[in-house]
């Protein structure tokens, strides 16, 4: 039997959820074929994963646990220290075609930390040689924009990986981290969840026509107000609900009502745009929770956290979403729901849900 390509995939991850990146991304590329290529050992806490399949591919966007999805084309692991530039050249030259960009990353981890120093004076040098060769284009941003992305993955400051994103397979962001700053007037860090999945699930013409200035949102387990602050400050007006006090600017703001309530038990007493959810809570209570909000027509978005357990992460997870998918469909709605394992989610995922025309 004629042996079929093999393609190696570097998939980056939050370091301690490498078993659940590969887990997932195996499942992914068993429903096209069943057969895999051989799986090399995992390293805990490394923060990527190196998946190799046969001609199946990876759809970066159905991945909740990869920040990014890059095809790994080479590997150096002994770069000399003096001259890390010739060997990367060398085999960057073999590699067919153009890009536009070149990163230069490194793992999430502390030893990632320490590399960092070692790739921040090294891109200059990198990239003006490639420039030189005529491998990284040097053209109009339209241009580069069209043209694959080429990375240089350092592990420690003696290997690197090297390969290639797809722009519309890929995270559009270094590290495939969606760096946010803390508003200095948020009362909780927490806010940097909200403004993390607003930018990674929708674009900006999405985000200017999902929410919009005289909006109503409910916010559940919404104290002390980080999701309900990111709300207002885009003109929507917000029911929040927690028994615990809202905070700072957020405890008498006029577009603020503050709802001492169980967040299971509230009922709006209209339909309102958005749901956002961050109660702290099984999984599978809070699927049920946001199938009950879908199925009763009390909104028409959702961002919501599913918090993950010790154990059977993926599963969890799985069946969370299975559920919530098994209700909509029932009650006949169409929908769009995408989860990820953001920067700012520790042992939990986001996920964004919206009803979509027919
Ligand atoms: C992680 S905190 C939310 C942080 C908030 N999103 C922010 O940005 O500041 C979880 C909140 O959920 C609330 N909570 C947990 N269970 C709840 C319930 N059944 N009903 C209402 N609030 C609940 C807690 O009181 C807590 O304030």
């Amino acid at each position: 039997m004629e042996k079929s390509p093999q393609t190696d995939w570097l998939i980056y991850c939050r370091p301690g959820f490498e078993q659940d990146c590969v887990q997932e991304a195996l499942r992914q590329a068993r429903m096209q074929k069943p057969v895999i290529a051989e799986q090399p050992l995992i390293q805990p806490c490394s923060g990527y994963v190196i998946v190799s399949l046969n001609d199946q591919s990876l759809n970066y966007h159905q991945l909740i646990f990869a920040r990014q999805l890059v095809q790994l084309h080479h590997s150096i692991s002994s770069l000399p220290e003096r001259d890390r530039l010739t060997p990367i050249l060398e085999v960057v030259s073999t590699l067919p075609g153009k890009f536009g960009t070149l990163w230069l990353e490194v793992p999430d981890t502390n030893e990632g930390k320490l590399v960092s120093n070692f790739t921040r004076r090294f891109q200059a040098l990198l990239e003006t040689a490639l420039r030189r060769q005529g491998i990284l284009e040097d053209q109009a941003q339209e241009m580069r924009n069209s043209l694959p992305r080429l990375h240089c993955f350092f592990p420690d400051k003696s290997s690197v990986l090297i390969g290639t994103s797809n722009l519309r397979n890929s995270a559009d962001a270094i590290m495939g981290i969606v760096r946010q700053s803390m508003p200095a007037e948020a009362p909780s860090r927490s806010t940097m969840k909200l403004s993390e999945a607003i930018a990674v699930f929708m674009d900006r013409s999405q985000q200017a026509r999902l929410l919009r200035q005289g909006m109503h949102a409910v916010d559940l387990g919404a104290a002390p107000g980080g999701w309900t602050w990111q709300l207002i400050k885009r003109g929507i007006r917000v029911t929040a609900v927690d028994n615990g006090p809202m905070k700072g600017p957020l405890a008498n703001h006029p577009l603020v009502q503050h709802i001492r309530q169980d967040g299971f038990k509230f009922v709006p007493r209209k339909a309102v745009d958005w749901l956002v959810c961050d109660m702290v809570e099984k999984p599978s209570r809070v699927a049920t929770l946001i199938g009950d909000w879908f199925a009763a027509g009390w909104c028409k978005h959702s961002i919501f956290n599913l918090k993950l357990p010790m154990k059977q992460r993926l599963t969890a997870i799985d069946s969370a979403l299975g559920e919530i998918r098994k209700r909509l469909d029932e009650e006949g709605i169409n929908y769009l729901m995408v989860a990820k394992q953001l920067y700012h989610d520790r042992e939990e995922v986001t996920v964004f849900l919206t009803r979509t025309k027919q």
